[in-house]
């Protein structure tokens, strides 16, 4: 065990955990921030994405250790009240169906909008591979590009 000082959502938070305890359990277990959600596990559908210094990462696959000093950010920081214009556009457009998958979907969109404010639908699908079950990707691509109008 270690104890692990990081700043999560502009807060300084600390976590006592062994070394390889990934990132989405420190979240979740320790720090109580629910939003972000367990899937796979593997890396491969990305329900647990939440922002490492502005890139969109894997929070279970990412050990605690590798974390350090860097900027966490999960979708309970990306706007205090739900104002950020993708979760806004995200409600107008009806994404979500079961919603297991969106906070993901909306950190992966978030960090997109950051380096590509306009991206095409095909820079979309190349740069957010995360899965949804209930196929809502085209209600995704809809609300990213209404979105990108308003950023
Ligand atoms: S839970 Fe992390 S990618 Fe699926
Ligand atoms: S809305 Fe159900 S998994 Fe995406």
């Amino acid at each position: 065990m270690s104890k692990y000082t990081l700043s999560v959502n502009g807060q300084t938070m600390t976590a006592e955990v062994d070394d390889d305890t990934p990132l989405l359990w420190v979240l979740r277990d320790h720090l109580n921030l629910l939003g972000t959600k367990f899937g796979c596990g593997v890396a491969q559908c990305g329900a647990c994405t939440v922002h490492m210094n502005g890139n969109a990462v894997r929070s279970c696959v990412l050990p605690i250790s590798a974390v350090s000093d860097n900027e966490i950010v999960t979708i309970e920081g990306l706007s205090e009240s739900g104002e950020h214009p993708l979760q806004k556009a995200w409600v107008e457009n009806d994404v979500s169906q079961c919603g297991y998958c969106q906070a993901g979907q909306i950190m992966a969109a978030a960090a997109l909008l950051t380096k590509n404010p306009k991206p095409t639908d095909q820079e979309i699908d190349r740069s957010i591979t995360n899965i949804c079950r209930c196929g809502t990707h085209v209600r995704i691509r809809k609300a990213i590009h209404s979105a990108s109008e308003k950023l």
